[in-house]
């Protein structure tokens, strides 16, 4: 189901949004706030993308949009949903930079977190982040998210090894008002 936000709506992703997709995945900045790594991508490995994770089913993602124009904004989701042991894994990421800083990030995870425990009955919602990505660690703490421990040097960008932060909220530990 779609989700709204103010002027924000969660939807699923089409294929009209492979081009936002390219912009935002290929974008040296926001990629380096991610954890993993890519060589870059390709519109075709982006319109595989959107049919990979349109249709699997352990996962709740949705495209980030704006509510007046559709237009795609980022992506964010709860990942590997293990239904018996009610855990997921959360990621975003609003690949638009002009619409940083303006609270969005914050709101998007609270509803997302808060649709995790009260649509998809799940316990936990773990997440990992760079150390380094304090604008998202301090988000994460301020809706309940609590460390559980550094990965020491666990990804390597740009020469450097760097540490990753483990942190997960439980359901009693989350206040569904931001
Ligand atoms: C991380 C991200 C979701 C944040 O979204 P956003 O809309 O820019 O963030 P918000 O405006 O909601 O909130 C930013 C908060 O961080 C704080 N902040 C900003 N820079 C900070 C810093 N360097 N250190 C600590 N806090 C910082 C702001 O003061 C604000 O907190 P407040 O609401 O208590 O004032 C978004 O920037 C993004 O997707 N970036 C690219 C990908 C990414 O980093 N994804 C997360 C991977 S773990």
């Amino acid at each position: 189901m779609n989700l709204a936000i103010e002027d924000i709506v969660l939807r699923r992703p089409e294929q009209e949004d492979v081009d936002a997709l390219y912009h935002f995945k290929n974008d040296p900045e926001v990629a380096g706030l991610l954890g993993g790594f890519s060589l870059g991508y390709a519109k075709a490995d982006l319109s595989s993308w959107v049919e990979y994770h349109r249709t699997k089913a352990n996962e709740a993602l949705w495209v980030i949009a704006d509510s007046d124009s559709n237009a795609c904004l980022g992506h964010v989701g709860l990942y590997d949903i293990d239904h018996r042991v009610a855990l997921a894994e959360f990621a975003i990421m609003l690949g638009d930079k002009s619409v940083w800083g303006r609270g969005l990030g914050k709101r998007i995870t609270h509803a997302v977190v808060q649709y995790g425990f009260e649509w998809l009955n799940l316990n936990r919602i773990e997440l990992s982040a760079l150390v380094s990505n304090e604008r998202a660690i301090h988000i994460y703490h301020s809706i309940g998210f609590r460390s559980e421990g550094v990965r020491r040097q666990a990804q390597f960008k740009d020469g450097r090894y760097l540490d990753i932060q483990l942190m997960a909220i439980l359901r009693d530990e989350f206040a569904p008002k931001v």
